[in-house]
């Protein structure tokens, strides 16, 4: 099993289920031009976002770690007429690139970009009573995932899905000695995870043009 042979398969499913689009298009190529670097989330993992946030019927979405908007075109294209979508990131042109490729989406009325470090602006939203958000994707920095993570309960509901990427970070996850505070990082979401009576969590391996990751899912299943 190879790199080459994920990218071919995820290449032809993307081609028989994923179509074209001129927007997604775009903003990968403004991103890459931009010099952003090529860490969003796969077409296909794009795409089962959208769906998930479909079947839970997301009005408010909120995202943790734009890039340059990729994964927040996909997710805000699920959501229904008054729907809105709160993504946060740290790094102003990052923000920039996201902005332009989300107003090229057509979607500039429906997404709220927020700059700042998210354990400041995650704190904000708390104060602005701004949840319970349906649905929340956790992709910014993965040190930070623990505390994303208590944030992400705080401006939950029972109900809620929450949504966390790269979990499994080549297979690292499973290295208990490992000396990168990402694999650390990821670690201690997982086990925050395990011990949190109020949710109920999975997490699935995917493998694909990206690499060998995985995404963790996590239903809120108790009265918040
Ligand atoms: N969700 C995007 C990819 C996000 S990459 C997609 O799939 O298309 C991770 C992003 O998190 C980067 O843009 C990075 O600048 C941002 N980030 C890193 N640390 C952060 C922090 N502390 N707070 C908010 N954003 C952060
Ligand atoms: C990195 C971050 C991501 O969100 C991702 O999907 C892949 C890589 C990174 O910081 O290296
Ligand atoms: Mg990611």
């Amino acid at each position: 099993m190879s790199q080459e042979l994920w990218s071919a398969v995820d290449s032809y499913i993307t081609t028989l289920l994923v179509p074209q689009d001129n927007a997604l298009d775009a903003a990968i190529q403004a991103s890459e031009a931009a010099g952003l670097p090529p860490i969003g989330v796969s077409p296909n993992l794009g795409k089962l976002l959208q769906i998930l946030a479909l079947v839970q019927g997301a009005h408010n979405i909120l995202e943790i770690g734009t890039l340059g908007g990729y994964s927040t075109i996909w997710l805000a294209r699920a959501l229904p007429p008054g729907g809105r979508l709160v993504t946060l990131e740290a790094d102003a042109k990052h923000l920039e690139v996201a902005r332009a490729n989300i107003a090229g989406a057509g979607l500039a009325d429906v997404v709220e970009l927020r700059l700042g470090l998210a354990s400041d602006t995650l704190p904000q939203l708390a104060a602005e009573n701004r949840g319970p958000f349906d649905l929340i994707f956790i992709d910014a920095d993965k040190p930070g995932y623990p505390d994303y993570f208590r944030w992400a309960l705080k401006l939950s509901r029972r109900g809620s899905l929450i949504i966390a990427d790269n979990v499994v970070r080549n297979g690292a996850v499973v290295d208990p000695t490992s000396g990168d505070p990402r694999v650390q990082g990821i670690r201690r979401f997982n086990e925050l995870l395990s011990a949190e009576s109020r949710v109920s969590a999975t997490a699935i391996q995917t493998l694909g043009s990206k690499g060998y990751d995985g995404f963790a899912i996590v239903l809120v299943t108790a009265e918040l």
